[in-house]
């Protein structure tokens, strides 16, 4: 029986987890505790890095005790914490106190690319690996599609250009008044409106045709935007958003009209298609005999539905949705599966916030 301790700090999550892998490869998942930072950032409708190194340093050591109650150190084989990328001020939390208790508790530790877990946690509960397969990883940070050859192995298939999938959300939700983070509410909201409001196109780029551009289309809003004389009801939000952090659904939907919630679904429709065509053309390319879709966007109903209808002739998995955002059971899933295949680092090992997988 493996244990291992999983870190994760790279962007406004402070969480810790411990996952148990049985000798025939069967995980169970012991413990998960997550500090989210959304309150504090959302007041500035965006991750401010330093205000995260602030609230990890303050979050990090009660998160992994609540993520150890009840477990020893020495009941553990290794621990594994997210090398990168990330914000580097607020890897170095994690990683650094991830070193830290390897030293004190004669340790190994596992370093783990943060894409890896977020793949990871989309195979926790699938019965069987079938490569080729085709990783769709749609984050804040970022919209990259790689081919999965044998365990661990990827190769980097395509990528955003510009802005990934979740910060077009972000950034969308911050211009009409939806604060922070922007996901959740458009997917909320998006049913309520028609997707045929608006006819966004899909951006015309040479090269690789596997890759991603969502700049125009937060742009095309924008412009939508600059000509709906919606301003009003913009500022109502923001007022909405001042005495309410977290407003429900029927909050929103009675300070939102008809045109807006029109512009929320005809955005999602795009972005839905955007990253499943593109996904369907990667995944025919490498004769895929499986998919996943993973990362905070993967949390999406509207992309869960639409993925279900197209019926792939293979399955597509997604992670259960609250380990789709980021989560330390997923680096905890990577660690492990390194730390089976001999994977060791040292103490030396350094955080980087562009780390490539
Ligand atoms: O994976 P994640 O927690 O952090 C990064 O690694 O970036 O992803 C966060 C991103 C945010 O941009 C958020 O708006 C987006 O995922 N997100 C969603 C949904 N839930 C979170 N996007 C679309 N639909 C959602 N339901
Ligand atoms: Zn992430």
């Amino acid at each position: 029986m493996l244990r291992i301790l999983g870190i994760e700090s790279s962007c406004d999550e402070t969480a810790a987890a411990v996952i148990e892998v049985a000798p025939e490869g069967q995980r169970r998942i012991l413990s998960s505790s997550v500090a989210s930072q959304l309150d504090i950032h959302a007041k500035y409708g965006g991750v401010v890095p330093e205000l995260a190194s602030r609230e990890h340093l303050r979050a990090i050591v009660p998160v992994v005790r609540e993520a150890m109650a009840g477990l020893q150190f020495s009941e553990l084989d290794a621990i594994a914490a997210t090398q990168g990328p990330g914000l580097v001020g607020s890897l170095l939390v994690g990683l650094t106190y991830a070193k830290a208790l390897c030293f004190t508790h004669k340790l190994p530790l596992i370093g783990v690319h943060h894409l890896d877990g977020h793949i990871e946690a989309a195979l926790l509960d699938a019965p069987r690996r079938d490569y080729p397969l085709l990783a769709l990883v749609a984050s804040g940070g970022h919209t990259h599609l790689f081919a999965c050859l044998a365990n661990g192995q990827y190769h980097l298939q395509g990528r955003t250009r510009d802005d990934a999938a979740g910060e077009a959300y972000d950034k969308v939700a911050k211009l009409l008044g939806f604060g922070y983070p922007g996901g959740p509410v458009i997917d909320a909201l998006a049913p309520y409106g028609d997707p045929k409001t608006v006819r966004f196109t899909s951006p015309k780029m040479g090269g690789n045709a596997q890759d991603f551009s969502f700049s125009g289309l937060k742009t095309a809003v924008l412009r939508w935007y600059e000509a709906s004389g919606t301003e009003n009801e913009v500022a109502a939000r923001k007022e909405l958003l001042r005495h309410t952090p977290r407003p429900a659904v029927e909050q929103w939907l009675s300070a939102t009209s008809e045109k807006t919630l029109g512009v929320l679904a005809s955005f999602q429709r795009t972005v839905i298609a955007e990253l499943l065509n593109r996904a369907t053309a990667a995944a025919e390319k490498i004769n895929a005999k499986a998919m996943l879709i993973s990362g905070g966007v993967a949390a999406n109903r509207g992309l869960r539905a639409e993925a279900e209808q197209r019926r792939f002739p293979f399955p597509v998995y997604f992670p259960e949705p609250k380990w789709s955002t980021d989560n330390a059971v997923m680096i905890a899933l990577a660690g492990a599966r390194r730390f089976a295949g001999g994977h060791r680092d040292g103490l030396t090992l350094r955080a980087s916030a562009n780390l490539s997988l």
